[in-house]
């Protein structure tokens, strides 16, 4: 399986995704500035993933903390959190992952500083090693609704390389796969920072996948020619009402499928859905760079000058999400209920831990 991030004793070690396809290389972080550095470049990225790389990197922080009193420590703690918290604003699981990091340690104040690094590592380690239970999981649950052949439509990257591993989106076609299902991915490029082209495509074929991929805007077309059975995203941030706030682009893929009558799923982990953001409205939009949309491949190809909009997420209605596929179990509508009640039952179960 594709090793996304991975806590050593060097350091915590990132494939860099800026360079796929063409280059296979790995960055080793030593500080926890630079995990909030790799998250900030979208060296890791994908909601998941960004959630799994703070844990690590609070974690590398705590480590390298020198304090020899418990008040000193708690207070390079709170700053390493915050610097965590300063990356990307949409993807919930970042804010998930701090909040769980940070409860860790209260609980163990009272312990040496050494026993606390220690807990600090092994629960980072522990969220890696859940979110790919997580993701196998999904996967099971989601290949019900994939059709038994034919293509299935996917928008940005929410594959091994956005999670642990194994993939959100990706894992419920993976697993379908695994079925017996003769699925072929249609990967949208995803214009402008081009997940689906670079990392999709390159996932997919690695795992031999049969895979088309597809300017953002042929989706339609491909719709229309019959070509898609399904869609299936991934989220970075599910409201409480099921708006679901992913990748740019995802919006005009969900109005398009309900045009053409074609299943708009969604699959994403409980630690996505953010019950205490009531609809899709209260979601921070992370406004990136306009060289992104300027430049492909640092070749200019707009006009000097020129306005430009670079949101990196927009937000799809519930009404256009026929299901949301979490580890826990398929949610349909009305989501207000499905996914509170999916959410108490993970709660639970992590109680019983
Ligand atoms: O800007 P990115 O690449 O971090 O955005 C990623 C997405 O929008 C993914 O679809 C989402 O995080 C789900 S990943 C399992």
């Amino acid at each position: 399986m594709i090793q996304t991030l991975e806590w050593t004793d060097h350091g915590v070690v990132f494939i860099d995704q800026t360079k796929l396809p063409t280059e296979e290389v790995y960055v080793t972080c030593t500080t926890h500035q630079q995990v909030a550095d790799v998250i900030r470049n979208m060296v890791v990225r994908g909601a998941p993933a960004i959630g799994v790389a703070a844990a690590m990197g609070i974690a590398l922080g705590a480590k390298n903390s020198a304090a020899k009193a418990g008040d000193d420590f708690a207070h390079e703690f709170d700053r390493i959190c915050e610097s965590i918290r300063q990356t990307r604003p949409t993807a919930v699981n970042l804010f998930w992952a701090i909040r769980r990091m940070r409860e860790k340690f209260e609980s163990l104040r009272t312990q040496p500083i050494a026993q606390i690094k220690q807990s600090l590592i092994e629960e980072a380690q522990r969220m890696h090693a859940e979110d790919i239970a997580a993701n196998r999981a999904m996967g099971r649950h989601g290949a019900t609704l994939m059709p038994a052949s034919g293509g299935v439509l996917t928008h940005c990257n929410a594959g091994a390389l956005a999670t642990a591993g194994y993939g959100t989106a990706l894992g419920v076609i993976r697993a379908a796969v695994e079925q017996g299902k003769k699925i072929h991915v249609y990967a949208d490029e995803t214009r402008p920072f081009l997940q689906g082209s670079r990392l999709t495509a390159w996932e997919l074929m690695k795992d031999g996948i049969p895979t088309t991929v597809i300017s953002d805007n042929m989706a339609g077309a491909m719709m229309s020619q019959g070509k898609i059975g399904a869609i299936v995203v991934g989220a970075d941030r599910i409201a409480a009402n099921g708006d679901v706030a992913n990748k740019i682009g995802t919006y005009s893929v969900a109005v398009l499928a309900k045009e053409h009558g074609i299943p708009f799923y969604v699959a994403a982990p409980i630690s996505t859905v953010d019950l205490e953001t009531p609809d899709g409205s209260g979601i921070p939009i992370e406004q990136r760079n306009a060289r992104e949309v300027t430049h492909i491949a640092g070749k200019q190809m707009v006009p000097d000058g020129v306005e430009i909009e670079n949101p990196a997420f927009d937000v799809t209605p519930a009404k256009y999400v026929a299901a949301i596929i979490t580890e826990r179990g398929i949610a349909r509508a009305p989501y207000q209920k499905t996914l509170r009640e999916l959410a108490e039952s993970a709660r639970l179960a992590e109680k019983a831990r």
